[in-house]
Formats: structure tokens, sequence, C-alpha cells
């Protein structure tokens, strides 16, 4: 597969896909992981005095009324501030404005592009790969380089398509994210698999790719119920994926000793970080009770199993993290791994964004800035941003 050193990009005008699919709220970044993760692909291409032009979606655009909520224009400036360098926005995905801009762009310089999902709203161009849309964005470009780990699941025609029709590499955050989570193909043993997050359902292939594959399976937040409702717990009002219990049942059963569940939690009677909270057995949640965390006895035992453990993959937090309350079962077994440097790869954005909350993200070993792409790279699936550069 090509890679971005392959190319000599001098002077060349170089399409850069990043994921700027970062958490937003009334015009402030909220966590800019994403960003920085693809600077150094960015600076890459500015010291070999290419021409750069930035594309990448944010959010989901299906009405006129999402577009302003959506606009790439925090991202433009944000960049430049980490860039220390100007950053045009072009406040459009193609046209005369756009178009005028690529020509006078001199060597090193940067342009942000529009949010590459704006093309949604009129039949779905982006996110359909219209053939039409990435014949049109890699008439601009000289070479496209696809940094954009965490779209890499999705064929758009900003990655996909442009990739069709010029010549194409991986930027140093793909490679980074593969060179991280192949390591998973053949981990180092004791592995030990550590989800969380609400659904089961989400994580029905992921589970069953890394049964085979781990020593121990240590289950926490909110599809800890479904798993223990299979068991026939009482779980009062806690969440419940109901279409997964069978699932549940199923695997429980042929992995006995392998799927670990917490055997306390922390319970309260309404979803909110202002109720009254206790840690209970499992055993004793009454029906108006909804756990939110994991308990002590729960963290104690979960930390036995990963005590020897050389590699542990984590993808989503053991309780809700956004609440003081509960973050606790998250943070102290992270801690644990950070303390005992064990090589830890967090996978996913919810755990990735609960590790910055608690101020542990730099510490592991990797976070990948992957969601949805992470959980397919570990199912096996292939990865259509990926197979055309290949
Ligand atoms: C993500 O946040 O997982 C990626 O940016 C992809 O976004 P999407 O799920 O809206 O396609």
């Amino acid at each position: 597969m090509r890679q971005i050193e392959d190319l000599n990009m001098k002077g060349k005008k170089v399409l850069i896909r990043c994921d700027f699919n970062v958490p937003i709220k009334n015009g402030k970044i909220i966590d800019d992981t994403r960003i920085k993760g693809s600077l150094k692909t960015i600076r890459y291409c500015m010291d070999q005095q290419a021409k750069i032009i930035l594309l990448s979606h944010l959010g989901r655009i299906k009405e006129e009324e999402d577009l302003k909520k959506n606009t790439l224009l925090p991202v433009s400036k944000r960049l430049s501030k980490l860039l220390d360098r100007k950053v045009t926005f072009i406040d459009e995905t193609r046209g005369k404005t756009l178009e005028k801009a690529i020509e006078e762009l001199q060597k090193g310089e940067i342009i942000l592009v529009q949010n590459t999902r704006y093309e949604d709203l009129d039949g779905k161009k982006e996110s359909t790969n219209d053939e039409e849309l990435g014949k049109y964005w890699a008439s601009l470009g000289d070479f496209f380089i696809n940094d954009a780990f965490g779209t890499i699941h999705r064929s758009h025609a900003s990655n996909v398509g442009i990739a069709s029709h010029i010549e194409s590499a991986t930027g140093f955050l793909v490679e980074k994210e593969l060179n991280a989570l192949s390591s998973l193909n053949r981990p180092e043993s004791p592995f030990v698999v550590i989800l969380g997050g609400s659904k089961v359902n989400d994580k029905i292939g992921v589970i069953e790719k890394l049964v085979t594959k781990a020593d121990y399976i240590l289950i926490g937040g909110g599809m800890a119920f479904t798993f223990l409702q299979s068991e026939g717990y009482n779980i009062g009002s806690s969440i419940v994926d109901y279409d997964s219990i069978d699932f549940c049942t199923k695997i429980l059963k042929k992995y006995p000793t392998k799927i670990l569940l917490p055997v306390d939690v922390n319970v309260t009677t309404e979803y909110s970080n202002d109720s009254l909270n206790k840690i209970k057995d499992i055993t004793e949640i009454s029906e108006n009770e909804m756990g939110l965390d994991i308990g002590e006895r729960t963290i104690e035992i979960y930390q036995r199993y990963l005590k020897d453990a050389k590699t542990v993959l984590w993808n989503g937090p053991l309780g809700v993290y956004e609440f003081q309350k509960y973050k606790n079962g998250t943070k102290k077994i992270m801690k644990f791994l950070v303390d005992h440097n064990i090589r830890t790869i967090l996978g996913g954005g919810d755990i990735v964004a609960a590790a910055s909350s608690i101020k542990l993200r730099d510490k592991v070993y990797h976070a990948s800035t992957g969601g949805g792409a992470t959980l397919e790279y570990l199912e096996g699936k292939k990865l259509p941003g990926l197979e055309i550069i290949k």
C-alpha cells in the first residue's frame, strides 16, 4: 500500500482527507484529539512544500438546519492555532471560490474546504460516493492522502471517490492506527479485553471475533445489565438491550469462565448525578434502581485479571463517566493499567473521550481516533477507504 512518504509532492496540490468530526458545543470544540491526530501529516506536507487542500466531514447533514451547526469554521480556527499557520477556510464544497483559492495556493499553504457532507443535502452525494462528486474533488489535486482513520470504514466521495481517480496514499495517522490495531491480530498473551458502553448489539461482531483470541473479557457499562439479565438477575430499571439477550445467554454458556460480569454495581433511582447512590451486590438491585457504574469489589476482581496482562484492548466506558459519581470504575481501572504499564489500546470514541476527561489519554499506549472504524477493523471487515488505496 502506498504511503505518504512515497509521494513526491513538492509544489503539487495535495488533497488530504482528515477526520475532523470532533464534538462541538455552541461553536466550541470540546475535544480536539482528532485534529491533533492529523498534524503530523499536515506538517509533513508543509515541509515538503505541497499546496495543501484539507477535506473532512462533520456530523450528519439531513436538512437545511444541520448546515450551520456543522460548519468546519471552528475547526479551521483551532487548526490554525495548533499549526501556528494561516488556514484559509473556504465556505463551499465546490465552485468558483474554491477553485480560485486552489489556483492561487502557494507552496506550504493550507486550505480547509467546508464540510464534505454539505453535499448530502443534495441526494446524499458525499455519503453514497457519488461518482461525479469524487471525480470533481479529485480534479482539484495531484495527489490524495487519506489520513481519516475514523472514516476509513465509510465509502464516501471524499475518500473512496477521490482515491479512485488520482494517485493516493495513506497518511501518518492511518499508518499509526493500523500498526497499533494490527498488533491485536496476534496479541501477546495474556490478552484481556474490557468491554463497556450501553449496547451489546453494536458489539456482537467484535465479541464473537475477540472471544476466540482473548484470555478474558471483562464486561462493564450498560451492556453488563443485558448479560446479567440473561443470567436471570433482577437488574431493576437498568438499561437492557432486549434484542441481544439470546446472544448473551449463548456466549456465556459457551465461554463460562472467559467472560466476566460485575458482582456489584453503583445504583441510583434516576439517571442523574444528583440522586442518591449506593453500591449494591448484583443480587440486591431493587425494581426502581438502575446501575450506572461497576462497584468496588468488581474493580478489585477485574484488576486481579488485568495484573498480569500483556495486552489489553478496551472498548466502551465501564460506567456513565460523564457523571462525576459514576466515573469511578473507568478511572480506577484505567489508572491501574497506566500505573502497571500494561500495553493498552483504547478503541472507540467513548472510551477515548472518557480517558481524556480523566486526563489519562496521553498515558495509555494507544488511544485510537476511530469509533466505528476500530470496531469494523477488529471484526475483520474490509475497510473501503483502505481497500481503494491497496
Ligand atoms: C466517527 O465519528 O465515527 C467518524 O467520524 C464517522 O462518522 P459517521 O459515523 O457519522 O460516519
